[in-house]
């Protein structure tokens, strides 16, 4: 579904910050992609996006060079892929029902749809009775299933999260990992960055390891080598 064919990313001379990166990642896998800060993990995530471009190499989804595609196959494109941010990226003056429901109202959708979907996604994460409360009226770990459920509304194959759990203590990190495991249960692709080493460790499934911008590791039942 997702293929890098030999990319590198250049953003200023003499450091690459990514150098000729290949990887396939099938339908329904649940990948970890590991490195330290400044490895090169969410400029990956940002190539597959069509956020930058790569200096060198290709990006494929669903066989389709990214990089080629014109701007109404990008919309399409990026409806297909839901992103989950460390720090969530809600609005704050929103409530849960209207962070979610935005992003459906942008496409044009009707308010019939838009509540059906938000019911369904707020199902999945389990924060049904939040519906009306505003950010600041839930706790880390509930603002995070908020941004999961907000990812999920266009019904995406394939969801990315950059470093979901970085701001939330090991209770939440565990609750935001079993909510990932689930909607890839559900059937999704789910494409995670992080450099915690526990959940790595707990979740014993693929691991790709980046080492300044290389692929260093990718083992079928990755543990945490760095
Ligand atoms: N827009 C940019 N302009 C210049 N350099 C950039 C830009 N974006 C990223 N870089 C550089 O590319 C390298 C990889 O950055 P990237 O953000 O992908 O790392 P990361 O693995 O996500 O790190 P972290 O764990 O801290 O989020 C770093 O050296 C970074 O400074
Ligand atoms: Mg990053």
């Amino acid at each position: 579904m997702i293929q890098f064919n030999k990319v590198t990313k250049i953003f200023s001379p003499n450091s690459a910050a990514l150098e000729n990166i290949s990887f396939k990642i099938n339908e329904t896998e649940f990948v970890s992609i590991v490195g330290k800060s400044g490895a090169g993990k969410t400029t990956l995530f940002k190539l597959l996006l069509v956020e930058e471009t790569p200096t060198k190499g290709k990006v494929f989804f669903e066989n389709q060079d990214v990089h080629k595609i014109n701007r109404s196959q990008l919309y399409k494109l990026r409806r297909k892929i839901g992103m989950v941010f460390q720090d969530y990226k809600l609005l704050p003056s929103n409530t849960v029902y209207e962070n979610i429901a935005y992003v459906m109202k942008v496409i044009g959708a009707s308010d019939e749809d838009i509540h059906r979907s938000v019911s369904k996604v707020l199902e999945i994460v389990g924060l049904e009775e939040k519906v009306h409360n505003f950010p600041r009226e839930l706790s880390i770990g509930q603002r995070q299933r908020v941004a999961i459920a907000r990812a999920l509304v266009h019904r995406p194959k394939v969801i990315l999260a950059d470093e979901p759990t970085g701001n939330l203590d090991p209770y939440h990190t565990s609750e935001i990992i079993q909510l990932l495991l689930k909607i890839h249960d559900l059937g999704t692709t789910v494409i995670l960055a992080t450099h915690n080493k526990e959940i790595i460790n707990s979740l014993e499934k693929r691991t790709i390891t980046l080492e300044n911008g290389k692929v260093i590791r990718d083992d079928k039942k990755g543990r945490f080598i760095l």
